[in-house]
């Protein structure tokens, strides 16, 4: 009886107790600093020119002086390269380039040393073509005859032409269906030709997918990042046929991605399905393991209402972290009252029922933050995405400020998201110090030399210092705590002044004030108190330590983002 009482005494010792303090029921993830590495970008340790798994084991401190919680991995396993890496062919292997499996282990065995975790890529919806499996299914071998999409196609019955399936054109551009001489059949590729679609109707399939992540978490993987989610399932109608798309009047060009509206191809029930099943796989593999939770981010270009799904559709459970994508919308001209409507977007869908939040602001697959909203705003949306509830996500690069290269003359360029890939600028050294080689497999930034790691840590306003001082931010309660009913709030104050506001139990406050214009800002009676700086952007007047009066008037000069504190400590 008495152990049923305590959690309620405990309860209203919290909420009654003169100095309350607030708890952090919260799990690793749920407020975790995550940062991206591209593999063949962060460190070279090996000289020829690609980065690998011992060039990231030889920065993992840097992360840790980051204050970073884990670190994703782009694809490390065996592949062609079609798509550097998200064309694999053997799931369970690591490529030459990046190292061997004695590297990974020694990598994961000093993260976890380091209290830092590893999640790795998880690519499920296709496999390279030069996979065995497709092999195997190619040759229609035992087992292996339905692994993967394939269908004979249809017959013009003007030309006597054969013709694909359907009229689906993949995200690369182009038919979703390509024709095997061998095979004598179409199969469906939501990416790349070289990048056959895996059959998830198929329980085999899914049964090798389930092994896949069994290995890995074997080794002490963390969590993965899934690939690619709403192109997991395709609609098929009991038939065997497939139904065209509509075409959604957004492109007059038929080969593009955009001409259709993708309702049969993205986001379908069976989708949901396989993410529901990888969840149920690994609370079970958590109970029996006792490890910490292994984490589920979904990489998913999908509406907020689908999103939630993604993560529980009231029955089932299914990814913990749908990537949040909303904020990399804006660009230089955005106001406060933009990011409000973006931020709300999240807020007022997800939060309500699951208070989950994360906040994404580049990957590999997009222009360089500086690119996109200009060099004067990334401190302001360093500040943002630490500022606001939950997870952070960082792509590498963007906490020192790089911006994209022009990549067209490199030789081995061949992708129009390479500007945005280039080796990691850690110092004033040859090749910014990726590498002791003679070349890069893209070129160093020119910039290098001004935006580095090393400079940059001796810079006391720099992108870097900025970035460290929010992720430390970051483990204090006020910021942890955001679950609780006044953890938190947001909202444009001007049109162009963005405030996040976080308190810990009401003994500490933080308000964060991002001037998102080029004009000077005031703002009057903003509260009763009195806040002091205690972090400044670089086009900030103010100075650490410095008090100012909320109920007076606060000025903020152009770009200007500035952290306020305040707490019953008096300091
Ligand atoms: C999304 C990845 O981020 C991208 O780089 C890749 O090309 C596609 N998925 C296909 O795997």
């Amino acid at each position: 009886m008495w152990s049923r009482l305590l959690p309620l005494c405990t309860v209203l010792l919290l909420c009654y107790g003169k100095r309350t303090t607030a708890t952090t029921t919260v799990d690793w993830w749920e407020s975790a600093t995550l940062y991206q590495i591209y593999p063949r970008s962060f460190m070279d340790s090996n000289g020829d020119g690609v980065g690998d798994l011992n060039g990231i084991a030889s920065r993992l401190e840097y992360l840790k002086e980051l204050g970073v919680t884990a670190t994703w991995l782009s694809p490390i396993f065996k592949s062609p390269m079609a798509d550097f890496g998200y064309d694999i062919s053997n799931f369970t292997e690591v490529d030459p380039i990046f190292g061997t499996m004695a590297d990974f282990d020694a990598l994961i065995t000093k993260a976890h040393q380091l209290g830092l975790k590893i999640i790795l890529d998880f690519v499920p919806n296709h496999s390279s073509d030069e996979c065995e499996w497709f092999q195997k299914s190619v040759r229609r071998e035992d087992g292996y005859d339905d692994f993967y999409v394939w269908e004979d196609g249809k017959i013009d019955a003007q030309t006597g032409e054969r013709m694909p399936p359907s009229n689906w054109v993949s995200v690369f551009s182009g038919s979703m269906w390509t024709w095997n001489e061998q095979r004598q059949q179409y199969f469906l590729h939501q990416f790349l030709p070289k990048q056959p679609d895996l059959n998830f109707r198929n329980q085999m399939v899914r049964e090798h997918m389930r092994g896949v992540l069994k290995f890995w978490s074997d080794r002490g993987v963390d969590g993965f990042r899934i690939d690619a989610v709403p192109h997991i399932g395709e609609k098929r109608y009991a038939n065997g046929t497939y139904p065209d798309e509509p075409s959604s009047g957004w492109s007059d060009d038929p080969s593009s991605y955009n001409y259709h509206e993708h309702i049969y191809t993205k986001d379908q029930p069976l989708t949901l399905e396989v993410v529901y099943e990888w969840r149920q796989f690994f609370d079970e593999y958590k109970r029996q393991n006792g490890v910490d939770t292994i984490a589920l981010l979904a990489e998913a270009y999908s509406s907020v209402e689908v999103l939630s799904d993604y993560i529980n559709n009231g029955t089932h459970s299914g990814t913990q972290i749908p990537m949040n994508f909303n904020l990399m919308s804006l660009i230089g001209y955005s106001t406060a009252k933009n990011v409000e409507d973006l931020v709300k977007g999240w807020m007022d869908t997800i939060w309500p029922r699951h208070q989950t939040a994360n906040w994404v602001l580049g990957n590999h697959d997009s222009a360089r933050l500086a690119n996109r909203v200009g060099r004067e705003k990334v401190d302001l949306m360093t500040m943002l995405v630490h500022a606001l509830p939950g997870t952070s996500v960082t792509y590498y690069g963007e906490e020192i400020g790089m911006s994209n290269v022009a990549t067209e003359y490199t030789p081995v360029s061949c992708d129009d998201r390479d500007p945005e890939r280039t080796p990691m600028q850690w110092d004033t050294t040859a090749h910014a110090g990726f590498t002791t080689g003679s070349t890069t497999w893209l070129p160093v930034s020119v910039d290098y030399e001004q935006l580095n790691v090393a400079t940059e840590r001796s810079v006391a306003r720099s992108h870097l210092n900025i970035f460290k001082g929010m992720t430390k931010l970051k483990q204090t309660l006020a910021f942890k705590a955001f679950k609780d009913e006044n953890g938190f709030s947001f909202g444009a104050v001007l049109p162009q002044v963005f405030q996040v506001v976080r308190t810990a139990a009401k003994q500490e406050e933080y308000r964060i004030l991002i001037n998102m214009g080029n004009k000077i800002e005031y703002l009057y009676g903003l509260a009763n108190q009195t806040m002091v700086y205690v972090l400044l952007s670089q086009f900030s007047p103010h100075s650490y330590g410095e008090k100012v009066d909320l109920s007076k008037r606060l000025y903020m000069m152009p770009y200007e983002a500035v952290v306020l504190r305040w707490s019953t400590d008096g300091d």
